[in-house]
């Protein structure tokens, strides 16, 4: 419950390393995820050449922070390894919350950067990463030092709680 409530997405990172075995562990998280019929219809491109996470910024408009990441994680759905036709979505937002939260609890920072459906997005990707036909690109998060403090933020709302019926 801590990891899942102070969650938040930290945008500012300061210079510095990430431990070598963080990558592994975040991904191990990753492929923990649920997925339909348990397809794991994930595949993962780890970033950490300095030239390519610059370029993402020119082709993502929101990812400016990757500027000042040490890594990124590229979440892609495998359509090819899909049985359960349209669960693929869900499957690699499940890998990408445990993703994030994975980050965050080993106390470094991330945010949910939202690739798919926004098709100039997934293209520019596609093309600066080599990625192939059958594979789309989700999501991408950062691996950072943070640099900013965020609280922890209540949303619990009771009006969206339905008993027993609608
Ligand atoms: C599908 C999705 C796409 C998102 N895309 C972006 C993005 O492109 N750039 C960004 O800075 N934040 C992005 N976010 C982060 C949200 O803005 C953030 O999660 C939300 O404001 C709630 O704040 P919190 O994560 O600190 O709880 C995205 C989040 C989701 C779930």
């Amino acid at each position: 419950m801590e990891a899942l409530l102070t969650r938040r997405s930290i945008r500012k990172y300061k210079q510095g390393d990430i431990p070598d075995s963080l990558i592994k562990d975040v991904l191990t998280a990753a492929m923990s995820a649920p997925s339909a019929g348990n397809q794991q219809d994930w595949q993962f491109v780890v970033i950490r050449d300095r030239q390519t996470l610059n370029r993402i910024t020119e082709i993502h408009k929101s990812s400016q922070m990757l500027n000042d990441a040490i890594a990124a994680v590229l979440v892609c759905g495998d359509l090819a390894a899909e049985r359960y036709r349209g669960f693929w979505v869900q499957d690699c937002s499940a890998a990408m919350e445990n993703l994030l939260l994975a980050i965050h609890a080993s106390g470094f920072a991330s945010v949910w950067l939202g690739v798919y459906p926004r098709q100039e997005r997934m293209d520019g990707l596609r093309k600066l990463l080599g990625i192939p036909e059958q594979v789309v690109p989700f999501a991408i998060a950062p691996v950072g030092i943070p640099n900013e403090k965020k609280g922890r933020e209540n949303r619990y709302t009771e009006s969206k709680i339905h008993h027993d019926r609608w």
